[in-house]
């Protein structure tokens, strides 16, 4: 199969890119490359032409792109809630309609299946424990309003040629080449390593799913696999039921692998989003399928970092301060006309 990703170079995407090219795959990455090309460099090296890589704008895409792609993998976008509130137009400029815009070019190409990176997050705040992909949905920020409307866009093209599936990932956590220390399983084990130190926002009360980055890329390619009946139209779940945890409980796992880590609950408003979710679903479909635990992802970011295999000050693993970065840089740069002189 012919796979194009979108986003194939951020956190999930470096991790997934290596899994599909392992499966026999051809694949073209289609990305800003906001967090580097360097993300691909291994596979690049070990696969070579199997792998393209095309810096382009999910907004801007020529339908040429889609040509002799059988599947496309949507995993570009701006990926947590706070770089979301940065600049809210530019959101729904990239997470909304530039998701859309790529959905509907792939099924005037032709494109035979669509998989949509959604969120768990859509939930927001969970009316109940065991969320299953019928529960209501309460998005309580932009990120998640933007998934939850790209899924209604994304089924509104059912039965047009194009099958399509939305897997919502519960928060990721585990090493990527491409790695990020703003989800809560990396930065506790990181500011656990590096301070001594885990603060706990929002009151630690609250649920959260957790699922491992190399299991959602091995999901995602599992789901390519499926038989189109099973799939087509459909929602799932992605992540175990035994990485349901509440946050303060998380904290404890952390300390529990470096016990004289100190736990400090900081003094915010209770967290909105609040969710405990099923994946009974997936897990039907999948069997055999065997999920990392968050213990395995805690101990593997702590030997990364004891090892020096990652750098916990490398600014691009903080997707928010990253992108205020290169915002900056391309405000400065607009203010500066091409002869030098000062715009602004
Ligand atoms: N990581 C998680 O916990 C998680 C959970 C649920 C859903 N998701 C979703 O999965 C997808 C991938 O997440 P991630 O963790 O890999 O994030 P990421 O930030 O590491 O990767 C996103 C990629 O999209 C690219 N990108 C951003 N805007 C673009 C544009 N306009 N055109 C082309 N490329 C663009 C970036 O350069 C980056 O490589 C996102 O849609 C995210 O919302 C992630």
């Amino acid at each position: 199969m012919k796979v194009l990703v979108t986003g194939g170079a951020g956190y999930i995407g470096s991790t997934l890119v290596p899994i599909l090219l392992e499966a026999g795959h051809s694949v073209v990455v289609v990305d800003r490359f906001y967090f580097g090309k360097e993300t691909l460099g291994a596979a690049s090296d070990k696969f070579g032409a199997k792998l393209t890589m095309v810096q382009a704008d999910v907004r801007s895409l020529d339908e040429s792109i889609m040509a002799g792609v059988d599947a496309v993998v949507d995993l570009a976008g701006i990926s947590n809630d706070p770089s979301c509130e940065l600049d809210p137009e530019l959101t729904k400029s990239i997470n909304l309609r530039g998701n859309q815009s790529t959905m509907q070019l792939a099924q005037r190409a032709g494109v035979k299946r669509y998989v949509y990176a959604s969120s768990c997050s859509v939930y927001g705040r969970g009316e109940t424990t065991g969320l299953t992909e019928k529960s209501n949905l309460h998005p309580v920020s932009l990120y998640a309003r933007c998934k939850a409307d790209c899924e209604t866009a994304l089924f509104a093209l059912q039965g047009r040629g194009m099958c399509v599936t939305a897997l919502r990932f519960a928060t990721v956590f585990g090493l990527s080449p491409r790695m990020r220390f703003d989800l809560a399983v990396n930065v506790m084990t990181k500011n656990a390593y590096t301070q001594g130190k885990i603060t706990v926002d929002g009151g630690g009360k609250q649920w959260r799913p957790f699922v491992h980055v190399a299991d959602v890329g091995e999901t995602i390619r599992d789901i390519l696999g499926q038989p189109v009946e099973s799939v087509d139209g459909q929602v799932f779940n992605v992540g175990h039921e035994a990485n349901n945890v509440r946050v303060l409980n998380l904290a404890y796992r952390v300390r529990d692998a470096l016990p004289t880590t100190q736990i400090v609950m900081a003094p915010t408003d209770p967290d909105l989003r609040d969710y405990n979710v099923e994946f009974d679903k997936l897990h039907e479909l999948m069997p055999d399928r065997l999920f990392r635990t968050i213990d395995y992802g805690i101990q593997e970011v702590l030997g990364a970092l004891k090892s020096g295999e990652i750098d916990p000050d490398d600014r691009r693993w903080y997707t928010m301060r990253h992108y205020v970065f290169l915002s900056e840089v391309e405000r400065t740069y607009r203010q500066v006309a091409l002869d030098g002189r000062v715009l602004a």
